[in-house]
């Protein structure tokens, strides 16, 4: 496949660092205070967006259709990540210095690592035994497009109040994410 190397055609590596990205993003909020945990946290909740947007629209659709028993594995994911959403729309209007935060953050923390080692073990090792060149090449090609809506890392000096409000609303980010992703996938957004 002209153009493509095998590390950017992996998408399975594509998202097992975002999982990373998250792991370190948790770690991040738990150990600053303040503006600056303000600040990653804001990161993280857009992160978990984009990757579980980017997800619903990429991964789950494959084990659907072509993993064993891929409705009920799309079904229990889908589930954990909802049950996740909740935790993290009651964090979400939080002032992050509340005492009431971490235990939240930490609860937040075991649903999203739990539910990314079930994606890991039942979705991904059958992605990556798939045949299909041209499929996982499009998923990664997707999964880039959905990672550029995410900044997973602080930008010196112009982590303010106001970049974090152009961010944007999470319903917003999801959209856009969607968006990307499908026209990265060549369909209709
Ligand atoms: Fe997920
Ligand atoms: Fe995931």
């Amino acid at each position: 496949m002209a153009g493509i190397t095998a590390s950017d055609a992996d998408v399975v590596a594509l998202l097992m660092r975002q999982h990373g990205d998250i792991r370190n993003l948790f770690d991040e909020v738990e150990r600053t205070g303040g503006d600056e945990r303000r600040a990653a946290f804001r990161r993280l909740v857009h992160l978990l967006a984009v990757h579980e947007t980017a997800e619903e629209e990429v991964v789950h659709p494959f084990t659907r259709a072509s993993v064993p028993d891929g409705g009920k594995i799309v079904d229990d994911r889908l589930a954990e990540e909802r049950e996740a959403k909740e935790v993290l729309s009651r964090l979400d209007g939080m002032d992050p210095d509340d005492p009431k935060f971490l235990p939240g953050l930490l609860a937040l923390r075991l649903d999203v690592m739990a539910h990314a080692r079930a994606e890991e073990r039942y979705e991904f090792n059958h992605i990556r035994r798939s045949a299909d060149q041209a499929r996982l090449a499009s998923m990664a090609t997707a999964l880039r497009a959905a990672e550029a809506m995410a900044p997973t890392h602080p930008h010196p000096g112009t982590e303010s109040a106001a970049r974090n409000m152009a961010l944007g609303p999470i319903a917003a980010v999801m959209d856009r994410t969607r968006d990307a992703v499908r026209k990265a996938m060549g369909k209709d957004g």
